[in-house]
């Protein structure tokens, strides 16, 4: 297994993959990396010959009251995981690899962050976007895999690579979660053990919600309610958003229709601890 800093090696790296005629996949993540990133790597391996891992905690994405600082950092462990699932390339780079001296440019998808994550994070999905420009233009993957457990993040990528005509493979795989329904996170280390027990109620909530729609509810806010509900019934979960959205735009419709894509989506605090999960109700379009 390879491992990266400069943005020129791993473009050589890829050229030499591309002169080969073998396919490369990458799968971007910001390390700490647990079984959810790790299944990401194994799917990886069914879409290409190669297969490459980003860990970079990316700045521009962090709000200043958010954990960029705490953010968990375990590179030595995380790279040790990724040889033993045949990775071959791994690309560490630093912030100033990542974001040269007096750079100005971003990447912005508009539209699809006013709602969930968005309101909530201004200019998360910014960053987002323009680090994994950056990443995708530095790796030149043939494919790229992301989990849909950050639904809203996979959408709006999926969208710049379209609209800037990256000419990457987007594949979005199914959370990974623990025995409880709590989703795999890297954030899921700062909960103590009652927080801990708190948590599944966060999947509970977003499994109500995907049932109430199969079974025919029409109305959006009985949704959101009753996944409200759940979380708070919970004590000492204190939830930010609990919404029903459209997959195309990201909006709230007035009225659910049948035989159409929604995502339900919730975001909650446990203690001082963020977490977020969400379920699409069809995946006929994703
Ligand atoms: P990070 O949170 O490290 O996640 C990296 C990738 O792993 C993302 O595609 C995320 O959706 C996926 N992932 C995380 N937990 C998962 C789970 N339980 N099941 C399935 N997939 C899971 O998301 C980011 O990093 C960053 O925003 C990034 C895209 C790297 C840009 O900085």
């Amino acid at each position: 297994m390879k491992i990266f800093q400069t943005v020129g090696e791993v473009q050589s790296f890829s050229s030499s993959i591309q002169q080969s005629g073998l396919r490369l996949a990458l799968i971007p993540t910001m390390g700490a990396l647990h079984e959810g990133h790790l299944r990401l790597v194994d799917e990886a391996h069914r879409y290409a010959e190669k297969v490459m891992v980003s860990i970079f905690v990316n700045p521009t994405q962090f709000g200043p009251n958010e954990d960029f600082s705490r953010y968990p950092r375990t590179l030595e462990a995380d790279l040790a995981a990724l040889s033993e699932r045949g990775v071959s390339g791994v690309f560490t780079p630093s912030v100033g690899e990542m974001y040269p001296p007096n750079d100005q440019t971003w990447v912005r998808v508009e539209g699809l962050d006013t709602h969930l994550c968005g309101p909530f994070r201004p200019g998360h999905f910014q960053g987002v976007t323009t680090v994994v420009a950056r990443l995708f233009l530095a790796c030149r993957p043939h494919v790229a895999v992301f989990g849909l457990k950050d639904a809203q993040q996979f959408l709006i990528l999926r969208r710049m690579v379209r609209d800037l005509h990256f000419g990457i493979e987007m594949v979005g795989m199914a959370t990974v979660r623990e025995p409880d329904g709590l989703a795999m996170s890297s954030r899921n280390r700062y909960l103590n053990e009652v927080d801990r027990k708190k948590a599944s109620v966060i999947s509970k909530a977003v499994f109500l919600g995907r049932g109430l729609i199969a079974g025919g509810e029409q109305d959006p806010a009985t949704v959101e309610n009753a996944m409200r509900e759940v979380m708070e019934s919970a004590g000492g979960v204190s939830v930010q958003y609990a919404e029903v959205v459209d997959t195309e735009q990201l909006q709230r419709p007035v009225q659910l229709q049948p035989e159409t894509d929604y995502l339900v989506a919730v975001a909650a605090y446990i203690g001082q601890t963020r977490l977020i999960d969400n379920q699409f109700v069809s995946v006929r379009n994703l």
